[in-house]
């Protein structure tokens, strides 16, 4: 064992040595050591905070060994990651490497209290695992309270050496993530919201690769810049790390042709702007098709639901040609209005396979589960109701999945299931029924007029390989919203979704080419249908990827049961994994 990590270490030091020396392609070792610098002794990476300027006020933000955004991490289609993890900051901090499958290596998914204890202050952890039979834009971010606002980061897989992309070989690519920005300590921020039961403050500002651009004050300096040479073609990686928002993105009198989401490639589906949500990475391909000179690329708000306070304004990049003069002015971009459900429509039908795909048949489906997605307003039985009921009606805001509202345990709930330590949660995630379900204020609502939800810490077993149907079902207590929901461990094919109540009589599946996606945004007020194989044994948490909803407690988790042989079993917890 010893001999043999050190072996890999050195053919690693090998060849990131090459690599650094030449500058060329990638190697073709096993395993890729990071400290996210690629310099070859140290392989550690740290969780520190730095000081950062943005917006006219300089605070300490949580960042990967003081970069922001963090930097990338590259790979190749299978190989070994391994990353040491230190934490110098006073925060919790664990890393989530979203998208990536963890092929059983559950243990190294990075979910706080659901695969792992955080990581204290002080202490460390080596995440190790393979990227199994995946390639394309992914990326890593911390999974503790909304750390992830400063602490992300892409995750680039490459194809296997002489693998081409399924489309012309791009001329260069780039990198580009969506992100919100918060003045306030993002964590001290989650406790006060989730203390008061109402509302979250907006970001402060929007951001492209860490920069908000010039709408904003103090910012003019602030800018992405992109530059590129006439009629040459670009591919971009687009990766929304937001937190609370899903986004609109658009580049000045250009178009952008889809063909990856989620690690899958796509047929290419040419359009003037995307709507991503967070969780959700999209490469498109750009040609710079323009006379020379400098155009807008902007990044401005989708906000589905009703009396929602959140940031109007755009973050602003350049995309500069080569040639252009320096001081010309950009042409400028425009963004849909923020509540244009149909240009977020277009975009999803726009998303099909690349390829003809292996979807479960109806007659296949083992299980069918209904689970109901909304935003409750939960009886505040506080002796302090001006601070702890500030939610409509002088309710607490929480949010559900079936109206069950998660309860974060205070252990790691894979380490409990796996050592069957009992009295940490129960298995009992209900499905709802597949019923229609009433309209309150013209929304979809399941509880009419009781808008308490139940608290809990749930989570529904599968046998390993179940192929499993679940159909989304988004509710309206209090105002409908088009939830970007998450599931680890697996990706999943979207075969259907609508508005309304889904409705079996009616509804079209896709059974072709559907898109195969790790994040979902269920329209406002719809629904969304996914079939997936369960055979990635381990426990995996399903949630919003807004932070909001998932503090307020959308979420539940699924555990997948080990198969018959030790290639379907998840594999002993490793020796260091952090204790709570
Ligand atoms: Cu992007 Cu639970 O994660
Ligand atoms: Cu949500």
């Amino acid at each position: 064992m010893a001999s043999s990590s050190v072996s890999s270490l050195l053919r690693l030091s090998f060849c990131l040595f090459i690599l650094q020396v030449m500058n060329i392609g990638r190697c073709n070792a096993a395993t890729r050591i990071y400290q996210f610098k690629a310099s070859i002794n140290n392989i550690q990476i740290y969780v520190q905070t730095k000081r950062l300027t943005r917006l006219c006020q300089t605070k300490e933000i949580v960042t990967i060994n003081g970069k922001f955004p963090g930097l990338a991490i590259t790979a190749q289609e299978d190989d070994n990651i391994v990353v040491n993890v230190i934490n110098m900051t006073p925060y919790n901090a664990t890393i989530h490497w979203h998208g990536i499958k963890q092929k059983l290596s559950c243990w190294y998914d990075g979910p706080s209290y659901i695969t792992q204890c955080p990581i204290q202050s002080g202490q460390r952890f080596t995440y190790n695992f393979t990227v199994t039979q995946q390639k394309g834009t992914f990326f890593w971010h911390a999974h503790f309270s909304w750390l992830r606002a400063t602490v992300y980061g892409p995750l680039i897989v490459y194809p296997k050496a002489n693998v081409p992309y399924p489309f012309k070989k791009p001329f260069k690519e780039h990198t580009i993530l969506l992100g919100e920005y918060w003045l306030k300590n993002v964590v001290e921020l989650e406790k006060h919201v989730l203390e008061s039961g109402g509302p979250p403050p907006p970001a402060d500002a929007f951001t492209i690769n860490g920069q908000p651009g010039p709408n904003y004050n103090c910012s003019s300096k602030d800018v992405y810049e992109l530059e590129i040479v006439p009629r040459k073609t670009y591919l971009l990686r687009l990766i929304n790390a937001g937190i609370n928002m899903e986004s609109f993105f658009t580049i000045a009198n250009h178009r952008l042709t889809i063909v990856e989401v989620d690690g899958e490639y796509t047929k290419p589906f040419t359009t003037e702007r995307v709507m991503l949500v967070p969780g959700q990475t999209m490469n498109v391909l750009l040609t710079a098709d323009q006379p020379i000179g400098r155009y807008s690329i902007a990044m401005g708000p989708y906000e589905s639901a009703k009396n929602v306070k959140f940031q109007h304004t755009s973050a602003i990049a350049s995309l500069r040609y080569f040639g252009a003069f320096p001081n010309s002015v950009a042409s400028p971009a425009k963004l849909p209005v923020f509540n244009d459900n149909i240009a977020v429509k277009t975009v999803m039908d726009g998303l099909r396979s690349l390829n003809k795909v292996d979807v479960p048949k109806d007659v296949d489906v083992d299980a069918r589960l209904f689970i109901t997605i909304g935003i409750n307003v939960n009886k505040c039985n506080s002796e302090d109701p001006n601070n702890k009921c500030q939610g409509p009606r002088q309710g607490r805001l929480a949010a559900s999945m079936n109206n069950i509202s998660f309860v974060e345990p205070k252990v790691s709930i894979l380490e409990a299931y796996y050592k069957k330590l009992e009295g940490y949660f129960t298995l009992d995630f209900p499905t709802a029924p597949e019923k229609s379900y009433d309209f309150v204020n013209g929304a979809p609502s399941d509880i009419a007029n009781d808008t308490q939800a139940a608290n809990g810490t749930r989570a529904m077993v599968f046998e390993y390989g179940s192929r499993i149907q679940i159909i989304f079902q988004n509710t309206g207590t209090l105002t409908t919203e088009n939830h970007p929901i998450h599931l680890h461990g697996h990706s999943f094919y979207v075969i259907g979704y609508g508005t309304g109540n889904y409705d079996q009589r009616t509804a079209r599946f896709n059974l072709e080419d559907p898109p195969y996606l790790n994040t979902i945004g269920v329209p406002v007020g719809g629904w969304a249908a996914i079939r997936f194989v369960a055979d990635n044994p381990g426990l995996w948490l399903l949630h919003c990827h807004f932070d909001i909803h998932q503090t307020w407690g959308m979420s539940t988790m699924f555990i997948v049961k080990n198969g018959k042989t030790v290639v379907e079993s998840l594999p002993q917890p490793p020796a260091d994994l952090p204790k709570c």
